[in-house]
């Protein structure tokens, strides 16, 4: 099955009574639609700076929400200025920004299999050479990371492998791309520092570093503002610039103001909100499959993020899977997408954000009744040759 039949399959999950684990998007219902109303009103309330909202901006962007940015950062162990920050329009952009100012055709990217969709979808369109795992002479350009409950795994890089990745790194003299789109949805345990600030420790300054740090602010306070950033060395940064600039000359300017606004008086408290949310619908999922779940289905256990990783009994086959399961209203995304390797057949993505907790529960029975159901076909007797 290609994937654009499963985006066909997918769009039947907006019908009355499906429970769609499909979607790795935020809850709507954590939106503060008030905080928001609040700083637009503010803003445009307040003629000088409703007319600074309303023009070009630097590309750059908006040198608040840069300096709160490199706060945050240095907070986490990545002691930057707000020079070291570019505003994109989401961390997606900064994907690409990344693969146009590095990527050649053929040049190796080094990132897991499976990985996030939308980075292989980035950086293929530099035509590169997307690698598993990295010989001694492979020519290594990049290497992209997910390390905090990463997409569609969940899992997390423990420490000694941030610093393997950066042994890998300097043995090859690739640059690490960070993608730390979840980092802050940690839901259990200690949180680990981003690979920037083990590279910084290492390097002294972060204009010595190889680590490319991309952050959003899709995931914690809204994605529809497509308000991201990159945080790296000024010297790359500052050409980073330079191709944001021939692209859409800047992140807008008004949403990058509300959004620093919002930040300020909200973000902690945001974040804390949606932790207790997501880490009870994760709960509630894993229970459902510990309950649910036959014999030969296997799965993650995220300490945080947004997705569990479930591995189908043998040979089993996600995408036909997700044609039976959207008859009986239930969806997820099947795992074969992930791969840029062409395997991951027998995996699929679910997600745990969107649905309240008898949504959750109702949706995995349904789920594993149907894999039950699989696994219990007798095999015809012709195809055993009897
Ligand atoms: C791992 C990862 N990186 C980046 C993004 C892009 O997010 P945005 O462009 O909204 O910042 C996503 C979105 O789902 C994601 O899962």
């Amino acid at each position: 099955m290609r994937s654009s039949e499963i985006r066909e399959l997918l769009k039947l999950i907006d019908r009355p009574g499906m429970i769609s684990f499909a979607g790795g998007i935020p809850d709507p219902a954590l939106f503060n639609v008030a905080a928001f109303s609040a700083a637009y009103g503010r803003i445009l309330g307040d003629a000088a700076a409703g007319a600074r909202a309303l023009q070009y901006s630097a590309t750059e962007g908006h040198p608040p929400l840069r300096r709160w940015i490199a706060e945050r950062m240095a907070a986490q162990g990545v002691s930057c200025e707000p020079d070291n920050i570019l505003i994109t329009s989401g961390s997606q952009q900064a994907l690409d920004l990344i693969g146009k100012l590095f990527l050649d055709p053929g040049d190796g990217v080094l990132a897991a299999a499976p990985t996030y969709l939308g980075a292989l979808q980035s950086f293929s369109a530099y035509e590169p050479r997307f690698l598993a795992r990295a010989e001694a002479t492979d020519d290594v350009k990049l290497i992209y990371l997910v390390p905090d409950f990463d997409n569609p795994t969940g899992e997390t890089m423990d420490a000694a492998a941030r610093q393997r990745a950066l042994e890998i790194a300097d043995r090859h003299d690739a640059w690490i791309v960070e993608d730390g789109a979840y980092a802050a949805l940690r839901y259990e345990g200690e949180d680990v520092a981003p690979v920037a600030a083990f590279d910084q420790r290492r390097a002294g300054s972060i204009d010595e570093i190889r680590t490319l740090y991309c952050g959003t602010f899709s995931k914690t306070l809204s994605p529809a503002l497509r308000i991201g950033w990159i945080c790296g060395p000024r010297a790359v940064i500052s050409r980073l610039t330079l191709i944001q600039q021939v692209g859409d000359l800047h992140t807008s300017t008004i949403n990058q103001m509300a959004m620093h606004e919002v930040a300020v008086s909200s973000y902690d408290d945001q974040v804390a909100r949606a932790r207790d949310v997501y880490r009870s619908r994760r709960d509630t999922m894993l229970a459902a499959l510990a309950r649910h779940a036959p014999e030969g289905l296997s799965w993650t256990r995220p300490k945080g993020g947004l997705f569990i990783w479930l591995t189908l009994p043998a040979a089993m086959d996600a995408a036909a899977l997700l044609q039976r399961a959207i008859a009986r209203d239930v969806a997820f995304v099947p795992g074969a997408a992930f791969f840029f390797d062409g395997s991951g057949s027998d995996r699929l993505r679910l997600s745990f954000s969107l649905s309240g907790e008898a949504a959750i529960d109702e949706g995995i029975e349904r789920l594993c009744m149907l894999v039950r159901e699989e696994i219990d076909v007798p095999i015809p007797a012709a195809a055993i040759g009897a």
